[in-house]
């Protein structure tokens, strides 16, 4: 007896569970990204806002909880969906054609495991500074508090891994291009006559967020932001 295909085990299920859990993720990075932002207000904007994000408790770990589970599920649907696409075209095209495909289309699947791959260094670059930690150490301020100010400026100052968060920004810029013009179809936006503007938004959206993740390196190197 056949049984019935559920919601998700369609390919457009997938991609529906894909969308809202990327946009959780995204709605993430772009808020992180812009408080960010607070390095050219000096530290103790950064530091302020660092430490009122520490102090949110249950509602920090409830974001934390939200977010890992969220990119799970976007791992998960989208290695499926990928996986789904395979299956349906088994023999590989002799000659590879991008019909209707953009070059941000088809970095999602390299992209996509570079942001994962990321996300571990930084955890363990800005987090617990595992990773090549800076000169200074892990650096706190008088009152034991973490200084985010000068970790952050310490951190960009290796070129190396101020390369790393500059190219991330690249394949992150071009994620979200592509995730949010596919979001926008996903939920009917797709009409020949806005189909122009939903692009210029999509562009502009992630210019705007790749640009100022890219400025915070760029202004650490070139002695623009120092440390206090
Ligand atoms: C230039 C860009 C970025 C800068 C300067 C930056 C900076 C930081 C810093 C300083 C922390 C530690 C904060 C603290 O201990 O109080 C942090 C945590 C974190 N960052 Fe970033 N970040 C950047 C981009 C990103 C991106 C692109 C992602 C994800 C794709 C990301 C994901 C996270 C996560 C998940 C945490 C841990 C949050 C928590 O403790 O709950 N960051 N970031």
């Amino acid at each position: 007896m056949e049984t019935k295909p559920t919601f998700y085990s369609t390919s457009v299920g997938k991609k529906v569970v894909m969308a809202a859990s990327g946009f959780i993720v995204f709605g993430f990075v772009v808020v992180h990204i812009l408080g960010n932002l607070q390095l050219f207000l000096g530290a103790d904007a950064l530091n302020q806002y660092a430490a009122f994000l520490q102090g949110l408790g249950p509602v920090k770990w409830t974001v934390r909880v939200l977010l890992a589970l969220s990119v799970l599920v976007h791992m998960v649907s989208a290695t499926q969906v990928t996986l789904q696409s395979w299956a349906a075209r088994p023999e590989k095209y002799a000659v590879q054609r991008f019909q209707e495909t953009t070059y941000a289309a088809r970095t999602m699947r390299v992209g996509g495991p570079i942001i994962g791959l990321f996300v571990i260094y930084h955890l363990m670059h800005f987090t617990t500074g595992h990773c090549h930690p800076v000169k200074d150490g892990f650096v706190e301020n008088s009152e034991g508090m973490l200084n985010v100010y000068n970790n952050v400026v310490f951190g960009f100052q290796d070129p190396l891994a101020s390369v790393v968060y500059i190219v991330t920004m690249i394949f992150i810029g071009l994620h979200l291009y592509h995730g949010l013009w596919s979001m926008m179809q996903s939920v009917g936006l797709n009409h020949k006559k806005y189909n122009h503007w939903r692009k210029v938004f999509a562009v502009l959206f992630a210019l705007f967020v790749a640009g100022a993740g890219i400025s915070l390196p760029v202004a650490v190197l070139s002695g623009w932001v120092v440390p206090v």
